[in-house]
């Protein structure tokens, strides 16, 4: 079934673009003139939508606002050298979109309303992908509940939504993050995989405990032991330890990140050794204190290389070494940009040209 090819577009009669400043774009400020809907009903998905950016009207009892049946994606339309605009990896997404839908009880999205209702709204849109080094347009595919029940219960009716903004860099400076020995993010069975709204409500409280002592973020250890890391809730995290690049491995409670996955293929383009298995706080702790400890960094679509200052073990701060053009993650982060931006080949095909 071709849903898209049935899709209604309703043009906005004016545009809010003049209102955003390019030069200086925060991270979720701005959202695009249009936003794709589709809704799910009777068992199948009903004809999708492009309407001028607006709010939604729910009733206080739509299923999502109660038992949390949300789940979201996060992906990037970038600017390229010659102008065109091309999506980055949106199959992956779509992949992880219909895990976490999976996890959540939620029906799958057929790869045609996705990909179509993406590479529809970007068009319409496309003035709205910034060119500036660093920038991107960040896109949000997400669904809720929509049923209209006070009964806890999977709902019958969901709403499919797309929206998109132009965005800067997620973090402006060098991170500080602590190692997280008392709360859990997600456990071994849980949602930690499923990119649903809950994972990070449920961080909220911890993070901002952090943020009081002035880290930025925590980073989160396995829900048994607090003897292993697991990621950041904002993003994956990889280390260079005496020259070898070391992630922890996937696992229920951590999710697959597009970036990450692009980061270790490239890494491996590059020569470097490439370890995914667990690392524990000791090893951390140990790689500071015999000097191994090289690099860390966290990276996730609006993340995207985000380098680490600082890590907080047990109340102690160990800093990083000075990084430079030099160091992986900045050859790394250059690569994935030159790839997105056409200036290197794209010999994973993971660009989508709109
Ligand atoms: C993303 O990287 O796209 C995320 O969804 C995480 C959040 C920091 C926005």
């Amino acid at each position: 079934m071709q849903l898209t090819s049935d899709l209604t577009i309703t043009k906005s009669p004016h545009t809010r673009i003049h209102e955003v400043d390019f030069s200086h774009l925060e991270f979720g400020r701005h959202t695009t003139d249009h936003m794709f809907v589709a809704d799910y009903k009777n068992g199948e998905w009903q004809t999708p939508t492009i309407v001028p950016y607006s709010n939604l009207s729910l009733n206080p009892v739509t299923l999502a606002l109660h038992y949390g049946q949300t789940v979201f994606e996060g992906m990037k339309a970038f600017r390229m050298a010659d102008k065109n605009v091309s999506l980055f990896r949106p199959f992956k997404h779509h992949e992880r979109f219909n895990t976490s839908l999976t996890r959540m009880c939620m029906p799958n999205v057929p790869e045609d309303l996705f990909i179509q209702g993406i590479h529809k709204l970007v068009e319409i849109d496309s003035a709205w992908v910034p060119s500036e080094e660093g920038s991107s347009l960040y896109i949000r595919p997400f669904m809720i509940a929509s049923e209209e029940r006070f009964g806890v219960k999977v709902s019958d009716e969901y709403k499919f939504i797309i929206v998109a903004g132009p965005v800067g860099p997620y973090y402006a400076m060098p991170l500080r993050l602590r190692i997280e020995r008392e709360y859990v993010r997600a456990a071994r069975g849980g949602t930690g995989y499923a990119k649903c709204g809950g994972n990070y409500g449920g961080a909220f409280l911890p993070t901002q405990l952090a943020k009081q002592d002035g880290y930025d973020q925590v980073m989160w250890t396995d829900a048994v032991e607090h003897k292993y890391i697991e990621e950041c809730g904002t993003m994956n995290l990889l280390f260079r330890i005496n020259d070898v690049i070391v992630t922890p491995t996937l696992s229920s409670s951590i999710l697959d990140g597009v970036t990450r996955d692009s980061i270790l293929t490239l890494a491996a383009d590059m020569d470097f050794t490439v370890e995914k298995r667990q690392v524990s706080v000791e090893e951390i702790r140990d790689g500071f204190k015999g000097n191994t400890m090289q690099e860390a960094f966290g990276a996730g679509t609006a993340a995207v290389v985000a380098p680490v200052q600082t890590i907080n073990i047990d109340g102690e701060d160990f800093d990083l070494p000075a990084w430079n053009e030099k160091s992986f993650m900045m050859q790394v982060k250059m690569k994935l940009s030159n790839i997105r931006r056409g200036v290197d080949a794209d010999n994973y095909e993971w660009n989508y040209i709109v």
